[in-house]
């Protein structure tokens, strides 16, 4: 899939842009804080219509402005797309696929996929497993409409399962209904459970041969799924899943009323990661952190490609000013194939390959 054209209007600190992109490598040249991250921010909401780095959406309509627009034409699958993000202060965004108004953010995906690099993505290796959790969501939901859904239930289902927890000694009659949010919990984190098994078992594959190049064959990068104590086998049909699930439920019962908090479920889920058999989050070096990281997310990528017989949009954020020659040679042959979106302070010649060069200077983009 490949982004030809974008344009931006009142997005982060541009007013207007516009540019024409090559179906290569994409080089976006600029002073700190002119507009480089802003820009593959805004790429990265056509496929997904969220920020790596944006609680909400007002926060990216430009200060002092009441709206913003977005619009990339996209062509994937043979066909041509035109993408849209309205943005207004205080109402609901609209998204829009050749003109016609999308339901769900899900449906952005359906035709633009992105995977995004940048130098946050080190709290991959290093933070709480929610980061982790979060990386794995995101990356099942582009492919998989079901998991964004059932997701979503889940989250729902567990904000309300923790006010019933937080509040029933007050009013006992909430517990009334506690078995049917457990029950349900169950079901849709049994299906939450089977996607995110499938996706590690595929990214642990992928990943380590990238991490065993990238380090000249010297690390072993080893992925390995974590989740409720009473799964024992996480890829079991769902039935099974179930029933494990609703057993951890059973014996933590008591502890959740005490706690007031929900003890059980998919949502502590963690995705370990080790180098050489130690814990990348402990021992990991910060050269092998940021490799482990870039491995994860190159793997992604693969899988996207092995999935939708296309190579994802790769957007590289501040990568290769962070790694010696090598590695960043790796990087480069690594990513051939595929369009890619790489962002550089100084002016590099290397990188000027088959590709294009655009300059941003305080929000305006020129080629
Ligand atoms: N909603 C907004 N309205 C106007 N300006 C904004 C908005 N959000 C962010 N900015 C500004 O955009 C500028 C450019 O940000 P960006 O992160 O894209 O810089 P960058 O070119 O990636 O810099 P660096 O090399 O330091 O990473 C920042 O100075 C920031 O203050
Ligand atoms: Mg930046």
């Amino acid at each position: 899939m490949i982004v030809k054209t974008l344009e931006l209007d009142f997005f982060r600190n541009y007013i207007h842009a516009a540019a024409d992109f090559s179906p290569g490598v994409n080089v976006i040249c600029g002073e700190n804080a002119q507009g480089k991250t802003n820009l593959l921010e805004g790429v990265a909401y056509l496929s997904s219509a969220r920020s790596h780095r944006a609680r909400y959406d007002r926060e990216l309509i430009r200060f002092g402005v009441d709206y913003a627009f977005l619009k990339g034409e996209v062509s994937a699958r043979g066909r041509e797309f035109t993408l849209e993000a309205k943005l207004h202060r205080g109402e609901r965004r609209q998204l829009l696929s050749n003109g016609v108004k999308l339901k769900s953010a899900a449906e952005l995906s359906q035709v633009l996929n992105t995977i995004l690099f940048c130098p946050e993505d080190l709290s991959l290796i290093r933070a709480g497993a929610a980061e982790r959790r979060r990386f794995l969501d995101d990356g099942i939901c582009q492919l998989r409409p079901r998991y964004a859904g059932a997701l979503a239930e889940y989250r729902r289902l567990y904000e309300q399962k923790t006010r019933i927890l937080r509040d029933w000694e007050e009013k006992p009659s909430l517990l009334d209904t506690l078995d049917d949010f457990n029950l349900r919990m169950a079901q849709v984190g049994a299906v939450l459970i089977h996607y995110r098994a499938h996706f590690i078992k595929r990214l642990s594959a992928l990943a380590p041969p990238i991490q065993s190049n990238f380090s000249g064959g010297r690390e072993k990068l080893e992925l390995r799924y974590e989740t409720v104590s009473t799964v024992s086998d996480p890829e079991a049909p769902a039935k099974i899943l179930l029933e494990e699930l609703m057993e951890h439920q059973q014996s933590h019962r008591r502890a959740e009323l005490e706690a007031r908090q929900c003890l059980s479920g998919p949502h502590k889920d963690d995705l370990t990661v080790e180098i050489d058999g130690q814990s990348a989050r402990q021992f990991a070096s910060q050269g092998q952190t940021r490799t482990a990281a870039l491995s994860l997310k190159l793997a992604c990528r693969e899988l996207f490609r092995e999935d939708t017989g296309e190579w994802p949009v790769l957007l590289l954020d501040d990568v290769l000013s962070e790694l010696d020659q090598r590695r960043q040679s790796f990087v480069l042959e690594r990513i051939t194939g595929g369009q890619v979106f790489i962002t550089c302070c100084e002016d590099d010649k290397k990188l000027a390959r088959d590709g294009k060069r655009f300059q941003v200077r305080g929000g305006t983009l020129t080629e």
